[in-house]
């Protein structure tokens, strides 16, 4: 690791202390050494230069005799005892002219040797000279031991100085410097509450208590920091809307638990990743982020329809940019207002037509008086120009006439068939103003407690033998899957309108699976279920399903998509009336443009255990 770090960080005090203090040693031993070594040598040189003196004198003195006496062998043989030792190299002794020995060198180098002269005196005459050579070879010993002396003392002081240096911060320094660094690193890794042992010394425990206490201040600060994250984390999760933060670029660093439940990706998948792939229901308002991010505007679109798993839900989206923090981005917040939709539509719905469902009964009231004269009074012609009652024939014979030509005469001239007709057309109005009677309120209720599961499969049978039904369509190519769930509690209603109601929905959807050659084979859906008070009916087809726009007016009287003749637009008024007004129950519709409708009807429970306790 180290090998990673750049040179300069290598040095270490330890190592740069230990050097120092080494190569001031040596430094120092070595002046010492040298001063020594220079005082010493020349010591030993002056001893050197006054025993040399003192030889030459002693020589002389002991030569002067046998000088004088010219004794040449006594000469040579006291000569050849000086030379016997090391010191003493050369020697020439002279009288006058005369050589009495001399093995001196011929070149002499003045550093090399030491030269002696004296005279020989006797009897205070000048009788000889003698020059005596001495060998510098000791003093260059003695130099070169006092040199070696002084490199070893030296070399061994710096080593053991450098070695205590080493061994001391070893055990002074190094060591509880990696403790500290060891407890430094555990308390970095998130021990907070880890404490550094105390050491020997006073200025590293200083070190350590002050990191401890850092370390305690940092453990508060971040328990402090987890709870107002934990809280702030509870109040974003708590929240019932979707709440998403997003960085300048789009990717996810928020993710709340609505978002987790909506989108089922959980907030660890979210995060980092680009909203657009983990959410791609809001890539139309995504594409403002950016815009909202520049221009510091919150953007808010209501009402933002979308497909979840094919239902289709309305929500609510707002981007707030986040002006406050440096880092930018956005929040994105989603709220789901499909049902607020859906109840704001049913009270505009239930208003529409209770205003409309009153004029449409009140009409109807004023239309049956005049209708049922029509029809009573047609009923009575035909009656009275049937060849079968006696009385007729009475009254045609008073006026001159047989009923049989009159009879000639009505075939001749279509009469019975236009009677039929507008009989036909005057029961068509009554069952048209029948209908319009039903959007009054009052309803003389013969309630039953019904088993809506049955009632469903009754009103199927009678579809199916429907003789009218079959013109377009026959029902007995439709699938019908049944998902009745068998613990559905028994509901009180009027048991011959829920089957109208059934009967209404069932027809829509078997003609509009008929009307889409396109789609796939027809199918309904049929379930009944327990949901708590309540018990749902759902009838599902797979037909085109519808837009917007007509699903909106499906339930007004009078409104169809289809052509005179066919529908009349008041099936699902009727229906809606039924449900809603006489069992207090509700009806409402889903549909997805090309896959299908579903009808929804819900009726309370509650009143059933009343009646039948
Ligand atoms: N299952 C369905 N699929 C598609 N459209 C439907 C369905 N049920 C009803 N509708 C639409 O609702 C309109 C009103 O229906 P309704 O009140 O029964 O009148 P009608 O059947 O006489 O037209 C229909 O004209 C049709 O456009
Ligand atoms: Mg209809």
């Amino acid at each position: 690791m180290a090998k990673d770090l750049p040179l300069s960080t290598r040095r270490t005090i330890s190592r740069d202390l230990m050097l120092s203090l080494a190569l001031m040693t040596a430094l120092v031993v070595s002046v010492f050494g040298i001063i020594y070594r220079v005082y010493y040598t020349n010591q030993e040189i002056a001893g050197l230069a006054t025993e040399a003196s003192a030889v030459a004198d002693e020589f002389a003195e002991v030569l002067s005799r046998p000088l004088w006496n010219m004794d040449g062998d006594t000469v040579t043989q006291i000569t050849r005892a000086y030379l016997s030792s090391d010191f003493l190299t050369g020697v020439r002794v002279k009288t006058g002219p005369e050589t009495f020995f001399d093995n001196l060198p011929k070149n002499q180098h003045p550093n090399q040797w030491l030269v002696e002269t004296r005279n020989i005196i006797n009897a205070g005459e000048t009788i000889g000279s003698v020059e005596l050579l001495f060998s510098k070879t000791r003093i260059d010993n003695v130099r070169k031991r006092s040199l070696l002396l002084t490199l070893v003392t030296v070399i061994l002081v710096t080593a053991v100085i450098g070695l205590g240096t080493h061994i001391l911060m070893k055990r002074l320094l190094i060591h509880p410097m990696n403790r500290l660094m060891e407890g430094i690193r555990t308390i970095a890794a998130g021990d907070y509450q880890y404490a550094l042992p105390m050491e020997k010394h006073a200025d590293i425990n200083t070190i350590i208590s002050e990191i401890n206490i850092m370390a305690r201040e940092i453990d508060r600060r971040e328990t402090d920091l987890n709870k107002l994250r934990g809280m702030l984390k509870n109040i974003i999760d708590s929240m019932p809307s979707i709440l998403v933060g997003v960085d300048p670029d789009g990717r996810v660093n928020q993710w709340n638990r609505e978002a987790e439940k909506q989108t089922h990706v959980i907030a660890a998948q979210a995060m980092g990743c680009n909203i657009e792939t983990v959410y791609p229901s809001l890539t139309d308002a995504v594409k403002k982020v950016t815009q909202a991010i520049a221009e510091k505007k919150t953007y808010k679109e209501s009402k933002v329809t979308s497909y979840v798993k094919g239902e289709m839900r309305y929500l609510d989206i707002t981007i707030y940019p986040l002006t406050a923090s440096d880092a930018g981005g956005a929040v994105i917040r989603v709220d789901d207002i499909t049902e607020r939709v859906r109840i704001e539509e049913m009270m505009v719905q239930s208003e529409k037509m209770l205003s409309v469902g009153g004029l449409a009964a009140g009409m109807a009231h004023e239309i049956n008086n005049p209708l049922a004269g029509i029809l009573q009074n047609i009923q009575v012609m035909q009656n009275r120009l049937s060849s079968e009652l006696p009385k007729n024939h009475e009254a045609a014979r008073k006026c001159g006439l047989s009923m049989a030509d009159i009879q000639a005469y009505m075939q001749s001239r279509n009469l019975p068939e236009m009677i039929a007709s507008i009989m036909d057309s005057g029961k068509r109005a009554a069952k048209i103003v029948e209908n319009m009677l039903s959007f009054s309120r009052k309803s003389e209720a013969t309630t039953t407690l019904s088993d809506l599961a049955q009632l469903m499969d009754a009103t199927l049978e009678l579809a199916e033998n429907d003789y009218d039904l079959k013109k377009r369509y026959d029902f007995r190519q439709i699938e019908i899957v049944r998902e009745f769930d068998p613990q559905v509690p028994m509901v009180v209603c009027e048991a011959p309108k829920i089957q109208q109601v059934f009967l209404n929905i069932l027809k829509n959807g078997a003609q509009a699976m008929a009307e889409y050659p396109d789609g796939p084979p027809p199918r309904f859906i049929l379930r009944v279920k327990p949901e708590g008070d309540w018990v749902c009916i759902e009838i599902e087809d797979n037909g085109p399903g519808m837009d917007e726009a007509v699903r909106k007016r499906i339930f007004e009287p009078f409104y169809t998509t289809k052509s005179v003749g066919i529908g009349t637009g008041l099936g699902l008024s009727v229906s809606y009336f039924i449900i809603t007004e006489n069992h207090g129950g509700t009806l409402s519709v889903f549909s997805t443009p090309g896959a299908g409708t579903c009808f929804s009807i819900h009726l309370p429970v509650k009143k059933a255990s009343v009646t039948s306790a």
